[in-house]
């Protein structure tokens, strides 16, 4: 088993730069299952999602050479199966991915049920209404997604809820389908943009991603030749931000998109820290308690609910009662009772948590319920006084690259041990 141990506290200062964004990679990787040869995608994050979707898409026939750690060129002309490993796509939310491409690629795919974070109940009605309406039949049955369709054919989709997978997947599901897909009341976040990008730069035609409604004209095929570089990890950067303000330090964030971390800018200016965009880099600084604050967790451009527990540490150490409101998942305050563990005063309600605010936090074995909530207990041991172990650490891994590394050169005390 293995722990990470965090010695503090620690106001961490000096440079990190930021990788690729795991929820655009995440798609973009069987994105290239719509493409009739060959492409290469750099900026990969290198962390587990991503080599477990490279073998899920190397099973279903696709040959990938790694350029290097982060780089690889897929070659997926030649897709030999439409049955994706069970025991792997069960693994993470974003095998649901596979659905949309190889609808579109094969016509047919069996798939497992998509793992990822537990979260509370995550329905993919959105996505199966949205293969349904374009022409396919689903069925899902012992554990399993069956999707099967003739030739898919365009047409209006309103989501009746606004979902980040739900949009990526019925526009997967669109790129070569006969006719003209409107996606209405899509999602916005930036890796929905990404994704769009990618298909585009291949040979697709999808205008309006970003907005809340995306037209996607079909075309015959997607010719690949060419290289994409994945955007930077908008969560990553935020929580490279966050941390800089519970422990009390100044990070400069290199290689991010500021335009997509304005929320958390926002906040971060309110409850008393500094923030100095410089379009491609952000510094964030704070060297006072902060200020108390309400936030409700939102669709893109909202309070990104991926950030939400990170946030929830720098609230658990502010100055009074702070207040958030998780709109997106029913259960993700399983990291409060952690935080409880090194001193923190938080009750949650619900979908409502209330931060009575300490002066410090002290280190505790705590345990990483998912993978933001793991981030969250490493940037609270780094703020905390003493030692604090953190153990599952396989939820970090699947969304942090080094994590332990990027934070160590940022002067954070921090090892992994194999017990
Ligand atoms: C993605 C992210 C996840 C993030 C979430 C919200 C990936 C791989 N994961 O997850 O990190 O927390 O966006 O920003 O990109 N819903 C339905 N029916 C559906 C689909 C969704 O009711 O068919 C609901 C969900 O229960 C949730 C809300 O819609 O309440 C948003 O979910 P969605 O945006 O789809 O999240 P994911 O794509 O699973």
């Amino acid at each position: 088993m293995e722990k990470l141990v965090v010695k503090g506290p620690t106001p961490l200062k000096g440079e990190v730069t930021i990788s690729g964004a795991k929820n655009a990679a995440v798609a973009i990787l069987p994105a290239t299952l719509l493409i009739d040869g060959v492409c290469t995608i750099e900026n990969l994050p290198n962390i587990s999602d991503i080599k477990i979707s490279c073998t899920i898409l190397e099973k279903l026939g696709a040959k990938i050479t790694w350029n290097d750690e982060h780089s690889i060129t897929i070659d997926t002309s030649n897709i030999t199966t439409t049955k994706a490993p069970l025991d792997l796509t069960s693994k993470f939310r974003a095998s649901y991915y596979m659905i949309g491409a190889m609808l579109s690629r094969k016509g047919e795919i069996e798939v497992g049920m998509p793992g990822g974070c537990k979260l509370g109940a995550r329905p993919i009605d959105q996505h199966i209404k949205g293969f349904e309406l374009l022409g396919a039949n689903v069925t899902v049955e012992k554990g399993k997604i069956y999707a099967k369709a003739k030739k898919l054919k365009g047409c209006p989709i309103y989501m009746d809820i606004v979902s980040v997978g739900a949009t990526i997947n019925v526009m997967l599901s669109a790129v070569l389908a006969k006719g003209t897909t409107i996606i209405d009341n899509a999602a916005k976040e930036p890796h929905i943009v990404d994704v769009a990008n990618f298909l585009n730069t291949m040979g697709a035609d999808i205008r309006g991603a970003g907005t809340d409604v995306i037209k996607i004209n079909g075309v015959e095929r997607l010719k690949g030749n060419a290289t994409y570089s994945v955007v930077p990890d908008q969560i990553e950067a935020g929580t490279f931000m966050l941390a800089a303000v519970a422990t009390k330090g100044d990070l400069l964030i290199k290689n991010c998109i500021t335009k997509h971390l304005e929320s958390i800018t926002a906040k971060i200016l309110e409850i008393g820290g500094n923030v100095e965009d410089n379009g491609d880099s952000i510094r964030v600084w704070c060297n006072k308690r902060p200020n108390k604050a309400t936030i409700k967790t939102l669709p893109y451009p909202g309070f990104p609910t991926d950030l939400q527990p990170q946030m929830g540490v720098v609230l658990s150490l502010a100055n009074g009662t702070s207040t958030i409101n998780e709109s997106i998942w029913d259960s993700r305050f399983q990291y409060t009772e952690e935080l409880n563990k090194m001193g923190a005063k938080i009750t949650a309600q619900g979908k409502t948590a209330f931060f009575e605010g300490v002066k410090k936090l002290s280190g505790a074995p705590v345990y990483s319920s998912d993978l933001r909530a793991g981030a969250a207990l490493v940037i609270a041991g780094t703020a905390a006084e003493g030692e604090t172990e953190i153990y599952n650490l396989e939820h970090i891994d699947r969304g942090y690259e080094n994590i332990e590394e990027k934070f160590r050169s940022i002067g954070a005390n921090i090892q992994r041990i194999t017990e």
